[in-house]
């Protein structure tokens, strides 16, 4: 089959499109047929290695760690999926990935992909999805009625992270820069900041929860934006428990693990019109590393998504 995988780490030039063996699948797994995988930032940074102590990977790797797409077979114990099943997944990021025409994913980390959207969109979800979902609603226990700021509105997760926050009920600020203002606003966000303007950035305040995606300084504004008691989570970097105490705030960290619960649950949305997949770039597999470089820019508009195989 037809792959993209990494031989060393490096830059996007290390990514090769070549032939890889039919993954083998064990009595837990279901083989997926993909239509199409997702670029998420954790696959560059797994291919220039940042992970590598973390996931010690025996290479050569296939990248991407979104998929939908078609069960082509099914192992000998799994009995929730059979062949023909249309699904989505965000699967174990310590195995083989998506960027290939077929991956092979343990059952309990696939569900059914929504009815309403095509492959393509599907593929767009699964992570960024999970994470908004971690972050929002099992970490920080967001609630009907509560002020929430969402950084980066206009990326991957941010973009999810909004309609999720509002099909639950929250009052929304979103961070973005003026030329995205409107899409944030049309992804349903109450309130838009510019984040290059530092008088309406310092302005948010109050907040019962403020999702940090982006870290460093911004991550170091964030603490003044939330309401004592306040709830700052991040996907970036873990926030210092010291400061969370001595601002009487507090504080957490996600990092995913498949989830297909709430994949469930995510299409459900999806399904009743409530979330709508954001695409900003489509690429073929063969241009794999071109959709790494742009993604690199930590400048593109919702996410990008890869054609793995026939639709
Ligand atoms: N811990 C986890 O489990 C987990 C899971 C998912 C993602 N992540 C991490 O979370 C981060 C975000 O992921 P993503 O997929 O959402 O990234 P992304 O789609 O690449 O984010 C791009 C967006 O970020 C915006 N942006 C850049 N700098 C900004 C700033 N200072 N303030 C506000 N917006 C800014 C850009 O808007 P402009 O073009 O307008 O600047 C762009 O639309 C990445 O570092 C990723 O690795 C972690």
């Amino acid at each position: 089959m037809k792959a993209a995988r990494i031989h060393a780490y490096g830059d996007a030039d290390q990514i090769r499109i070549e032939d890889a063996a039919l993954p083998a699948i064990g009595p837990d797994d279901v083989l997926i047929r993909t239509v199409a995988a997702s670029v998420n930032p954790v696959d560059w940074k797994i291919r220039r290695g940042y992970l590598a102590k973390m996931l010690p990977y025996d290479l050569p790797l296939t990248l991407g760690w979104d998929v939908s797409g078609i069960v082509e077979q099914v192992g000998a114990d799994v009995t929730g999926f059979q062949p023909g099943d249309a699904v989505y997944s965000r699967p174990d990021i310590r195995r083989n990935g998506t960027y290939a025409e077929f991956v092979a994913v343990r059952a309990r980390e696939v569900a059914l992909k929504p009815a309403t959207i095509s492959h393509v969109e599907a593929a767009s979800l699964p992570l960024v999805s999970i994470t908004a979902w971690e972050a929002l609603i099992t970490a920080a226990g967001m609630q009907p009625g509560q002020r929430v700021l969402i950084h980066a509105g206009a990326g991957g997760v941010g973009s999810i992270a909004i309609q999720l926050a509002k099909a639950r009920g929250a009052h929304v600020t979103a961070t973005a820069s003026a030329a995205k203002a409107a899409l944030v606003r049309a992804l349903g966000a109450d309130e838009v900041i510019d984040y290059r303007d530092p008088a309406a950035f310092a302005a948010a305040r109050d907040l019962d929860i403020v999702f940090d995606t982006i870290g460093g300084d911004t991550q170091d504004a964030s603490w003044a934006m939330l309401k004592p008691g306040g709830f700052l989570v991040s996907i970036t970097t873990p926030p210092s428990p010291e400061r969370a105490e001595a601002e009487g705030k507090r504080a957490g960290f996600v990092f995913i693990d498949p989830n297909a619960a709430i994949l469930r649950d995510l299409a459900a949305l999806v399904d009743a019109g409530q979330i709508r997949p954001l695409i900003g770039g489509e690429y073929r597999l063969d241009d794999a590393a071109k959709a790494h470089e742009a993604s690199e820019t930590g400048r593109t508009t919702g996410k990008i998504v890869l054609y793995t195989g026939q639709p």
